[in-house]
């Protein structure tokens, strides 16, 4: 339990980071007061903001005032204006610093298909229907961070580029204890997904994983390669509870469970490492088409939060309360854009902060 003012460092970023974040913020404020847990915030300019005004996508500062705080909420970085391949200050740096700096190695996003958007899914619904799962993913190795990662001049003129996908036996095990240790307090079913048949990180995850689950012997556990569970991911989505797997593996097969639930506008995530401190952002980008115009859907963001009070600051009922809300507006039919309706971002939280004042 913390014995003083939960805080929070609060880093809206680009785009429609800013939007959905002050969502995000209100409600926070809501269901403290709500709780009797009061929260102070601290605001911090990362990303491309941070690029055009410090030069930076984050500065040491910035990331110094994270670290007082308690738990972070992000927005998301990133923008067009800043996709020069060959600028050296990339908004998604603040990203990597945040996560590599504070050791946050484990990525968790759940994946919950709400019976109230069962149709807004590309997916059918009679696919869709009862799909809970949880995608572990390692967050702070492999193609991201590995060494070399550079392009450059061959000898004979052509340029050439390389990146680096390593990991390290400890790194594979400890995120696959995570895996193991939420599968234990959900179905007690993990799938390990890995690309063994070709990457050699990945028979070292495998061999890792297998090692790790005798420790685990209530949790039923399976391998499956990438591109199978991409598949899978779609054709019975059902048969999943914990996905634990690699850092760009988890990228990809994120993006792709989101349009099980009917819009990335949905997803929440986690960011943790080995204590209570946390990271808690949409696992949505910026999206610069809408940015501006008040119609991105902040209900990921504001899940995030939910994440935050029950992961971070020890408040589970506060956590409840969000998502009751969250659920009975859209039990409701309120709708943002994402979901087909013309619910605005500001009505869209105000309702959720509605409800929950209510409750
Ligand atoms: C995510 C995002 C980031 C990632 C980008 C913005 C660098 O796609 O959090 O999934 O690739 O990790
Ligand atoms: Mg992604």
């Amino acid at each position: 339990m913390l014995c003083r003012m939960p805080k929070i460092a609060v880093l809206p970023g680009d785009g429609i980071g800013p939007e959905v974040c002050r969502e995000a913020v209100n409600v926070l404020r809501v269901a403290g007061g709500k709780f009797d847990v009061p929260l102070e915030f601290q605001d911090a300019i990362i990303g491309g903001a941070a690029i055009d005004r410090y030069g930076v996508a984050m500065r040491d500062e910035d990331f110094a005032m994270c670290e007082k705080c308690d738990a972070i909420l992000l927005g998301a970085v990133g923008g067009p204006k800043w996709d020069d391949p060959e600028a050296k200050a990339r908004p998604e740096q603040a990203l990597f610093k945040l996560r590599y700096g504070f050791k946050l190695y484990a990525n968790l996003r759940p994946v919950k298909v709400n019976p109230a958007l069962i149709t807004s899914s590309p997916i059918r619904e009679e696919v869709l229907r009862g799909t809970d799962l949880l995608v572990v993913r390692e967050l702070t190795g492999g193609l991201y961070f590995g060494k070399p990662s550079k392009v450059w001049k061959a000898p004979n003129g052509v340029l050439r580029g390389v990146d680096t996908m390593a990991y390290s036996q400890p790194e594979i095990e400890r995120i696959a204890v995570t895996g193991f240790e939420l599968a234990r307090g959900r179905r007690k079913k993990l799938t390990s997904v890995d690309k063994a048949n070709v990457l050699s990180t990945s028979r070292l995850w495998r061999q890792t994983v297998t090692t790790v689950a005798k420790r685990y012997p209530d949790v039923e556990v399976g391998h499956m390669l990438v591109d199978n569970c991409s598949m899978q991911l779609i054709r019975e989505p059902r048969q999943f509870d914990v996905i634990v797997t690699e850092n760009m593996f988890g990228d990809i097969l994120t993006d792709e469970a989101s349009q099980l639930t009917g819009s990335m506008g949905l997803l929440p995530s986690a960011s943790l490492g080995k204590g209570k401190f946390g990271l808690y952002e949409p696992i949505h980008g910026t999206a610069p088409d809408i940015a501006g115009k008040g119609v991105a859907n902040p209900l990921a963001t504001i899940l995030s939060s939910a994440m935050m009070l029950r992961l971070s600051l020890d408040q589970p009922r506060a956590a409840d309360a969000i998502e009751g809300a969250v659920q009975r507006v859209l039990d409701k039919g309120h709708r943002t854009v994402d979901l087909g309706g013309k619910t605005s971002t500001t009505d869209m939280g105000e309702l959720v902060a509605k409800e929950l004042s209510a409750s």
